[in-house]
This record gives structure tokens, C-alpha cells and sequence, in this order.
């Protein structure tokens, strides 16, 4: 597989924020063209061949002047309580403006029913895309490791519906690469991919690596659906978000018997998806000898094998 030189310019939306910002960059090292569509051009990154355009996913001309003229569409998942119209705003704009390849950030299990509310509005987002008609990959990834410390209260403790149930925390740089390594090879139409980290922790197991990695005491606290929800809403939060809040966790205890798990091949470790897709992504790019998940054993505080 080599970098392909026939998609002239990328739509990279989010580079104002964490993930697009990652791929932003990294396309620019590889030198791919790409405009980035941002809500406010004075956050957006400074980066050679990238050209700033102003929009917004709820606003449809907006969009469909930023997409013209674009073959590629890079399109982070929205925040909120109207992101599914948001996304059905930006992917009917993409439509209308002619894009021929959708690359979208969805989540992993997405499915109708899915345990975590929002993988639910993923795969709307991902039906809409696959009704458009238009070439697509789905890049399902676990939850954020950079996150996960925010799983923590200041007392170190994790609380949740989790049982015994596994996260598979993944990071946004090897989400990144990932990305990158879909945007500018071929052969990734109509595949959703799993990306996890290498590693299916349990919360006590998180805690214990927690607690390794930054030397404060940690602990799992399990927590029944009810006390999940009073822990939460004493914070006020609006309906939509309690209901995400406790789901995350509560994913976890459900993964393993989910019927979610799509029939497709599913590439489950980061490892796997970059030994499966960009072995010859860039010269010295080595999936043995593994930086990124050296970097993820780190913070999670794990000797290397
Ligand atoms: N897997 C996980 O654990 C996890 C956790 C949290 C979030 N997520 C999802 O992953 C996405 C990317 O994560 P992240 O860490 O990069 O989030 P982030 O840092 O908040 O970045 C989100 C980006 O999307 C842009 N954006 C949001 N709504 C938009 C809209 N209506 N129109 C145009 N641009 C819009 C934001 O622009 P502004 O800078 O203008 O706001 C920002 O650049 C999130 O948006 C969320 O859907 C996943």
C-alpha cells in the first residue's frame, strides 16, 4: 500500500480540537493538501498546505462552500444535544457539494440499541452516510485513554456500573495515525474499523495502573444503575448527559455479551489495524517496534514484555 497522490485536498474538520488537530498536523507532515474547516479561524492550527475555511456543521451553505471542490471529507463526531442533526447537516452538505469519500469518527459498537447512548447516535450517523450513497470508512474507537483520568475524582476514586467489565481505553495519537493512515491509502471503502488500545482493563485494574502511573492512591468503587445515577445527577447534568455518563461505565459490564459487535472483520487492537492497513504507511514506520503503545504502557504504568 503506498500514499496515494490522487486526492488532491482533505477536508479535515475539528482541528480546532484534539483528535482533527492530530490528523491536521500529521497530514501536513506527509505534505497532503487539506483545508480545515473550522468555526473560528483564529483557532485554527497554522500548517502548510492547509487553507482555513469558516463553517459549521448545522449550517448547511456554510458547508457546502467549504466542501466544494473536494473529494475527501475527514468528519470529527459533534458535541451536544443536537449532534445528530448536526451530523446529518454536515453529511447531507458533503452530499449536495459532491464529496465522493466520507471518513468519519463514530465510536466502538455502535449499534441501534447500544449500551452507551452515544454509540446509538454513531450508528444513526453512520446510516446516514451509508443512505448517501457515497464511498465511506467508519473509525469505531474505544474510549479515550487521554481521558480516562477524568474517570477519577480528586479522591483517586472510579466509581461506576461497571462489574468486572472491560475498557479497552484508546489514545487519540493512535486514533490520529490511524485516521491519517485511512485518509491517504485506499482499500478502507465500506470498512468500520475497531480501534481499541492493546490492553482490556477492568476499573479495579485501571485504578491499580492509575495509581502505578502517578503514584496516588486509587480505587474502583462499584456502583449499582440506581446509586450510578444519584452520584451523577446531584450535578444537575440535562437528561441526555446523565444518561450518557452512567452508560459509559455501565458498557463496560455489557461489552462482552453485546450482540453490537459488527458481523464484519474487525481489526480489535491498534496493533492489528496498523499491522493490517499501513505497514508501509511511511518510511521507518515499524509496527513491531511500537512507540505510540510504549507510550500508552507509560501512563499505564506497565513494565514492556
Ligand atoms: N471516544 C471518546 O472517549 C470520546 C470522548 C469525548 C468525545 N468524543 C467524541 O470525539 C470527538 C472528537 O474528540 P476531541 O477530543 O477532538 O474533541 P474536541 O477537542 O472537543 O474537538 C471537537 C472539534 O469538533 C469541532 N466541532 C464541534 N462541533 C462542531 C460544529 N457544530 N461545527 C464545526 N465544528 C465543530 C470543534 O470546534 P470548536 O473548537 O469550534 O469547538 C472541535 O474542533 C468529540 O467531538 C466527541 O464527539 C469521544
Amino acid at each position: 500500500m503506498h500514499v496515494t497522490t490522487s486526492i488532491p485536498l482533505i477536508v479535515v474538520t475539528g482541528s480546532t480540537g484534539q483528535l482533527g488537530g492530530r490528523v491536521a498536523a500529521r497530514l501536513a507532515a506527509l505534505g497532503q493538501p487539506q483545508r480545515l474547516l473550522v468555526r473560528d479561524p483564529a483557532r485554527a492550527p497554522q500548517l502548510p498546505d492547509a487553507e482555513v475555511i469558516q463553517a459549521a456543521y448545522e449550517d448547511g451553505p456554510s458547508m457546502r462552500v467549504a466542501f466544494s471542490g473536494v473529494q475527501t471529507l475527514f468528519l470529527v463526531s459533534g458535541w451536544g444535544p443536537t449532534r445528530l442533526e448536526q451530523h446529518y447537516s454536515a453529511i447531507d452538505a458533503a452530499v449536495a457539494a459532491g464529496v465522493e469519500r466520507i471518513v468519519y469518527t463514530s465510536f466502538l459498537s455502535a449499534a441501534p440499541q447500544a449500551t452507551f447512548t452515544h454509540a446509538r447516535e454513531h450508528y444513526l450517523t453512520e446510516q446516514h452516510i451509508r443512505a448517501s450513497e457515497r464511498r465511506y470508512t467508519f473509525l469505531r474507537p474505544s474510549f479515550y485513554l487521554d481521558r480516562a483520568p477524568r474517570w477519577f475524582s480528586e479522591e483517586g476514586v472510579i466509581h461506576g456500573p461497571a462489574g468486572n467489565g472491560t475498557v479497552s481505553w484508546v489514545s487519540r495519537d493512535d486514533l490520529a495515525d490511524v485516521a491519517v493512515s485511512v485518509l491517504t491509502t485506499g482499500g478502507h471503502d465500506g470498512a468500520s474499523y475497531d480501534i481499541t488500545g492493546s490492553q482490556a482493563l477492568t476499573l479495579a485494574q485501571a485504578a491499580e495502573q492509575f495509581s502505578r502511573a502517578t503514584g496516588l492512591p486509587a480505587s474502583y468503587q462499584p456502583e449499582t444503575l440506581e446509586e450510578a445515577r444519584a452520584s451523577r445527577a446531584k450535578f444537575n447534568p440535562p437528561e441526555w448527559e446523565l444518561e450518557a455518563w452512567v452508560s459509559c461505565p455501565l458498557s463496560a459490564i455489557l461489552s462482552r455479551r453485546s450482540p453490537a459487535m459488527p458481523p464484519r472483520p474487525s481489526l480489535t487492537t491498534f496493533t492489528g489495524i496498523r499491522r493490517a492497513i499501513s505497514t508501509s504507511l511511511r518510511p521507518g514506520f515499524d509496527p513491531v517496534q511500537d512507540e505510540v503503545d510504549q507510550r500508552i504502557d507509560q501512563l499505564l504504568g506497565v513494565s514492556p514484555s
